[in-house]
């Protein structure tokens, strides 16, 4: 029996989700004694959480927020990211300023319903024969925008092949990367094109639910979302239903598998792969989790039977002009950086660039002429960019970066657990490469093997200033 089965068996004894209720003010007590789960269990869950408590106002400590207060936690209660990067530093209050968008390319794909003109619902949620889905999917190319680049049509694929009578679809709407607000944009701006991409998914899989799940750092989105699926729901296939989830702050309930158990109530802990999510997922079901950007773009290409070969970028930092910004696959950062982003702030110079959030590359500026493609920049992750000048130091990237890094852990498996916390005593770069190599090879999920890409990145350009100031 698997994790995931093996906790939808304990939670059908009870009738609410732990999350849900816990975020109601319900105590412990209650809680367990309402789901069947140990109290242990329900103590866990309220204590992985960073958003029970609500109508508190948190300050924004993401990269772009950090960099630009300065560095240093602010005091009071913090929130890891708002996707308000573009308007740093912010916190909870307020609705925050409209995102600045633009487009390099003419023809935007994943800013269509933004920019461009988009196509009414019913041709939105228009489909070829269903047996053809999956192979316009396939032949488009389509690689999944969440991170790993994954081939879309292969997770369809494998959850269409697996015996089942019940599959789910759910949209990756978690967006943790502090740096990252595509997805913001396009669950508050473009609703009904992630809902058309689920209702393709759910037509080529034969899924019969779908979840939207919207990290609760976006209060807007899940408004919009509730309005849309209303809008939607005359064009969904038979017997395909749509509901929203909404996460409670956690940086790794973006990984799919940990995302289920947030769904299901319980902590966001990953388990091991395989098994699949798209072979067994959400009480062991076949489950596609497919990215946000990812299903927002599937109308375009049942349309346009071509690859999309386009991708938003979110550019924050040391930027005169942050906003989101379509550009062609091979765009250079430098294109992105000083022609959409305006380069550099009156009288600073740029240094480097962390791309892909905490587990993405750092770009110096030297190398500012790589170009965006999966495999040129294989840290690309989400496509976050968050650009800093000369008035930060190596060494001071890092500590945020240690410090995200230990406190995101979801503590599941020792290496990352135990490693993410010594980090930030490594006394020498042996001390530091030894960890990586443990988090590397030892870690169970995305989370603690990706942790050392942006070390290793700084120890490779910034070694000097890595170390000078150890004491
Ligand atoms: C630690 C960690 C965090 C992740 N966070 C996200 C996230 O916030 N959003 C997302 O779409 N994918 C995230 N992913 C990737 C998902 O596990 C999954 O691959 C993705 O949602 C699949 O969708 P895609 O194929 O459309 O990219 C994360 C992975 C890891 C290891
Ligand atoms: S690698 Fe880190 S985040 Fe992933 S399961 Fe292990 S402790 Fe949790």
């Amino acid at each position: 029996m698997t994790h995931l089965k093996h906790w939808a068996a304990r939670r059908s004894h009870g009738d609410i989700n732990a999350i849900e209720a816990l975020a109601e003010g319900q105590s412990s007590e209650e809680v367990a004694r309402r789901t069947g789960l140990p109290l242990a269990s329900v103590h866990g869950v309220r204590s992985f959480y960073g958003l029970l408590e609500r109508g508190v106002v948190r300050t924004c400590t993401g990269t772009a927020c950090s960099f630009a207060r300065g560095w240093g936690h602010p005091g009071g209660a913090e929130v890891r990211c708002l996707g308000r990067c573009y308007e740093a530093p912010c916190d909870s209050t307020g609705r925050g300023a409209p995102i600045p968008v633009t487009s390099l390319v003419p023809e935007p794909i994943v800013l269509r319903g933004v920019l461009g003109s988009p196509p009414g619902v019913s041709a939105l949620f228009a489909l070829p024969p269903h047996d053809q889905i999956l192979s316009i999917v396939e032949s488009s190319g389509l690689r999944g925008r969440g991170g790993a680049a994954f081939p879309t049509a292969a997770k369809w694929r494998a959850a269409a092949a697996t015996p089942s009578s019940v599959r789910y679809v759910v949209a990756n709407g978690d967006e943790g990367d502090p740096g990252s607000y595509v997805d913001r944009l396009l669950l508050e701006r473009d609703p009904l094109a992630i809902l058309a991409g689920m209702n393709a998914c759910a037509a080529a899989i034969g899924a019969t639910h779908g979840i939207v799940y919207i990290r609760g750092e976006y209060p807007d989105a899940v408004a919009v979302m509730e309005q849309a699926i209303e809008v939607a729901r005359p064009h969904l296939i038979a017997g395909f239903e749509v509901s929203i989830h909404v996460g409670a702050g956690s940086y790794v309930c973006g990984e799919e598998t940990a995302l289920l158990h947030a769904i299901a109530g319980l902590r966001a802990e990953p388990s091991p792969k395989p098994p699949y999510p798209a072979e067994c997922g959400l009480d062991g079901k076949p489950t596609v989790v497919q990215n946000v950007e990812t299903l927002s773009i599937i109308p375009w290409v049942l349309s346009n039977r071509r690859p999309p070969e386009t991708k938003a970028f979110s550019l924050s930092g040391a930027v005169a002009t942050p906003g989101v910004v379509e550009a062609a696959f091979g765009t250079t950062l430098r294109t992105l950086i000083e022609g959409a982003g305006g380069g550099a702030r009156a009288g600073r110079t740029l240094k480097l660039a962390l791309v892909g959030g905490p587990m993405g590359t750092v770009v110096p500026a030297h190398a500012f002429d790589t170009p965006l493609t999966f495999s040129a920049m294989p840290g690309m992750g989400h496509g976050g960019i968050v650009v800093m000048d000369d008035t930060v130091s190596a060494r001071t990237l890092a500590e945020h970066l240690f410090e995200f890094a230990a406190a995101e852990s979801c503590g599941n498996c020792t290496p990352c657990r135990v490693g993410t916390s010594q980090l930030a005593r490594a006394p020498d770069r042996a001390a530091l490469e030894r960890l990586m190599d443990t988090l590397e090879l030892g870690s169970l999920c995305g989370f603690g093997s990706g942790v050392p890409r942006p070390l290793r990145d700084l120890l490779a350009h910034f070694a000097d200033e890595l170390f000078a100031e150890v004491p």
